[in-house]
């Protein structure tokens, strides 16, 4: 089911998550719902919260077009924690929550995350560059921050031209 993505300034967006206390079939149902959400919206990316489910919960799929190893894998994070970060530089991203608008935002080059698996096992992982970028956006959304926060003045979003969000155009496309 293509579930409806919640916008700013939805109040469940700025809710911190619950945890997830058990993989469930409701649960697994819900990852494939968000899924097929975020394939719909080309976003590459989504949080539970996105679209109504206060849990701690993501989802992430770099384009398979996308120049990068981590490209064409389900990632499902549940219960994410991030361990490490490595250095930080500017990269450009939007939000499915904010449709239009992108900015440069300032994220770590590589994260380490531990989380819980689709299988509830316990699982962790070292992502670079997008991977890593997509990890720290969503894991926000599990906060209740949206990028836009991270900006020290709303000024710095810029809108996205119409044809914009095209996943041929990675660069134009970090909608997460
Ligand atoms: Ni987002």
């Amino acid at each position: 089911m293509i579930r409806r993505i919640l916008e700013y300034p939805d109040p469940v967006l700025r809710r911190v998550a619950d945890p997830v206390p058990e993989v469930t079939p409701a649960l697994e149902a819900l990852v494939e719902d968000m899924f097929r959400t975020m394939h719909e919206n080309m976003g590459l990316g989504l949080a539970a919260p996105q679209v109504g489910e206060s849990i701690r919960l993501v989802v992430i799929e770099l384009p398979s077009n996308e120049n990068d190893s981590q490209a064409g894998t389900r990632y499902v994070f549940i219960n994410p924690q991030l361990d490490l970060l490595g250095q930080r530089r500017d990269m450009t991203e939007g939000c499915l929550s904010l449709p239009g608008f992108r900015a440069e935002v300032t994220r770590a080059e590589s994260a380490s995350i531990t989380y819980t698996n689709l299988l509830g096992e316990p699982e962790s992982l070292e992502a670079t560059g997008l991977l890593a970028q997509a990890i720290q956006h969503e894991l926000d959304h599990l906060e209740g921050v949206l990028f836009f926060d991270h900006l020290a003045s709303l000024d710095e979003l810029e809108q996205i031209p119409p044809d914009g969000l095209d996943w041929t155009s990675p660069e134009e496309d970090e909608s997460v």
